[in-house]
């Protein structure tokens, strides 16, 4: 039996991410303990499609599923209106009923978009998570955020809909280009900066002293538990955001050119930064948090000026009315919430800005 670590999703309805090497190919058979015979849809990229859309659709008729394939040219910039009407005429040509099942097999790309894609077609079919980056496998696979960018700002058009089943099979970690495993990397950092400094200090070499398995273990262990207690992010579940109001803000600005998790990652150092010279850490921990993003590769600070981060900030989805929530780090493994007027974020930013 091939050696898998298995986490509960207990949402409503409760799902199980099932983590471990051969799952892309063992795929039909593994969803047949769930999910019966039905027509499966895969939607996946065009860097995605060419390495393991043939291992998946196989597996998926091995197994007694019909199976078909959407392939989007891969890039952030596809994840738009035009591409989501694109695979919604794609479903509804070939006939797919609310038996039947869409696959997202790919980056966070593939899978906010045809996870949204399942939540409106329809009005609400099932989906399956094959993440094949890090980052997907550590954060967007799991939880249940599906959505396109709009011109206004990046995931500003999108849906809750947790998915049948995660299936993230580790050995599509093995092949991935330095720059998006380190994508991946900036999540799970921010994940360590959380919750767990051990986790943290896995990456403060720059060279992972931990099995790839184990580390998207500890991440979707922790989301798990976020996203059971506080589903919809009306309070826990913002922790999540550690890093993305300006994360998200330099993706815009940057016409979307700059991956999401380097994009993070700046966001992450800058909050440190301003934590910790506006006296809100319980310790020094920039630097540290500094020095282990730029081990792995990743960026600590933007040429976006702290005005255009500003601006760009505050049409994201994390402001509310005249507030925006703001995710603190105290030390290494706690984070705070902290609601702040909207005329403190260009404050706050340029605290922690360093061209
Ligand atoms: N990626 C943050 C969340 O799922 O809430």
């Amino acid at each position: 039996m091939p050696d898998y670590k298995e986490i509960r999703v207990n949402t409503v309805p409760a799902y199980t991410a099932a983590i471990g090497p051969g799952l892309l190919k063992d795929c039909g058979q593994r969803l047949r303990e769930t999910i019966p015979p039905c027509h499966m849809a895969v939607v996946t990229d065009s860097t995605v499609g060419p390495l393991y859309l043939e291992t998946v659709t196989e597996s998926l008729k091995a197994a007694g599923y019909a199976a078909s394939a959407y392939e989007f040219p891969a890039g952030e910039e596809s994840k738009n209106v035009s591409t989501l009407s694109d695979i919604l005429e794609f479903l509804a040509k070939e006939r797919l009923t609310r038996s039947d099942c869409l696959v997202a097999l790919g980056g966070g790309v593939a899978g906010d978009m045809a996870g949204f894609a399942a939540a409106v077609y329809l009005r609400g079919v099932r989906y399956v998570q094959m993440p094949t980056t890090l980052l997907s496998a550590v954060d967007s696979s799991v939880g249940g955020k599906t959505a396109i960018n709009l011109q206004a700002g990046k995931n500003l058009a999108g849906a809750f809909l947790q998915p049948a089943a995660v299936l993230c099979g580790t050995d599509c970690l093995k092949t991935l280009p330095p720059e998006v495993f380190a994508d991946g990397a900036a999540e799970a950092v921010k994940t360590g900066v959380l919750c767990d400094e051990g986790l943290f200090a896995l990456f403060e070499d720059g060279t992972l002293k931990a099995d790839p398995a184990e580390v998207i273990a500890r991440c979707v262990e922790y989301k798990a538990g976020v996203v059971e207690r506080d589903e919809k992010e009306q309070g826990e579940r913002k922790l999540l955001n550690l890093g993305h109001t300006v994360g998200h803000a330099i993706e815009k600005c940057s016409g979307y050119t700059i991956p999401h998790g380097h994009a993070v990652a700046a966001g992450l150092a800058i909050i440190a930064r301003a934590a910790g010279a506006l006296g809100w850490t319980e310790e020094p921990i920039a630097a540290r948090i500094g020095a282990c993003l730029t081990k792995n590769a990743l960026p600590v600070s933007t040429e976006f000026s702290p005005e255009a981060l500003a601006e760009a900030a505050l049409a994201d989805k994390k402001r509310s009315g005249g507030s925006i929530t703001l995710v603190v780090p105290k030390r290494i493994g706690l984070c705070e919430l902290k609601t702040v007027p909207v005329t403190e974020l260009l404050p706050v930013i340029r605290a922690g800005w360093e061209a």
